[in-house]
């Protein structure tokens, strides 16, 4: 048995699953295991830093990739587009803002337009932007997002933007999410959290093994980290972190962190550069209590395939 669905066609791969292009985490030899597995791997292309895409498009080598942008910052750095465009990309991913005015430069530079969306009404913005795929993505997800849940959201998308396929992301993290993301419509999924916890997954060790340790109701959504982090993300969209001390502290209280910004930002960044994730943010979903091991990328979608095909046997067998 194997899972062959309009988003497998449309990719030309061989699982109909995605890998979230993480900032800082979905990196070059990430995209590469995942593609080189049968999904499709989409490099982390965030805020748009040209060098740091050079260097993991070079970690890649010759693998069968993609890149990821947040929309919203892309529009103040274009030139990170044009970068990943040269490399001819199966496919670009915009998120968190008006695909349109990138729309006709990724598919004419023959590249599919993959847009991730967290509304009916953004779907629809999408679907007449022109684009390929629509990921449907629910407030599970690690990292930023929206406010509705996936079990609620992917119906609705599908219907509204058929016939363009529709990937679910969001707390999927094990073959039954897979096959639970077919049941509602989807033509596949896209993961985020899951792929972090994988050995090819740029992070520190020790944010990892946080991974492992947690679980979902460890995980908030809060924009504490944007505030510290000088981010000007749009206020309908909220990251969700590992609740550590730095949120416990500041979360509900973001106009006093913002009062005290200078002395936490100095704080924060020395944070970051020791690894002390007491205080540095680890954006993580709800899918986390699934996660067991540290695993190499490849070992997990090879389960998640297998185990989605055996739930969606199983799931038949019970029909009468
Ligand atoms: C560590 C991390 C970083 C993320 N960074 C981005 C990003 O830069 N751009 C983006 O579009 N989505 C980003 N996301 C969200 C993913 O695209 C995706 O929606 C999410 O990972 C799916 O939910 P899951 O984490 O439960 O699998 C990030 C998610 C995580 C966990």
């Amino acid at each position: 048995m194997t899972i062959s669905t309009r988003l497998t066609e449309l990719l030309g791969i061989e699982h109909p699953v995605i890998l979230a292009p993480m900032a800082a985490v979905s990196g070059g030899a990430l995209a590469a295991a995942v593609s080189q597995a049968g999904g499709l791997g989409l490099i982390g292309g965030g805020y748009g830093d040209p060098d740091w895409i050079d260097a993991q498009y070079a970690a890649a080598g010759n693998a069968r990739i993609g890149a990821g942008f947040i929309t919203w910052s892309l529009a103040q750095r274009p030139d990170a587009l044009d970068r990943v465009l040269r490399r001819s990309p199966v496919a670009v991913m915009l998120s968190f803002g008006d695909p349109t005015p990138f729309a006709t430069t990724v598919r004419n530079a023959g590249a599919k337009l993959i847009c991730q969306v967290q509304t009916i009404e953004d779907a629809r913005v999408a679907a007449a932007a022109g684009a390929d795929v629509i990921v449907a993505q629910g407030t599970e997800a690690g990292g930023h997002g929206g406010t509705r849940t996936t079990m609620s959201l992917v119906p609705p998308v599908v219907d509204a933007v058929a016939p363009i396929p529709v990937a679910a992301a969001g707390g999927i993290a094990d073959g039954r999410g897979l096959a639970a993301a077919l049941s509602l419509g989807a033509a596949g999924a896209l993961l985020g959290t899951r792929f972090y916890a994988t050995v090819e997954a740029l992070g520190h060790p020790a944010a990892k093994s946080r991974l492992v340790a947690s679980g979902g109701a460890d995980t908030v959504r809060t924009s504490v980290f944007d505030v510290v982090r000088e981010l000007a993300w749009p206020g309908q969209w909220t990251g969700r972190a590992l609740r550590n001390a730095f949120v416990r502290r500041w979360a509900g209280r973001e106009d006093e962190l913002r009062a005290d910004l200078q002395g936490a930002i100095g704080a924060f960044r020395e944070a970051v550069r020791t690894d002390n994730f007491d205080e540095a943010a680890i954006m993580a979903g709800e899918g986390l209590d699934l996660i067991g091991a540290i695993e190499p990328a490849a070992a997990v979608l090879d389960r998640l395939v297998m185990d989605a095909e055996d739930t969606l046997r199983r799931t038949a067998a019970t029909c009468r």
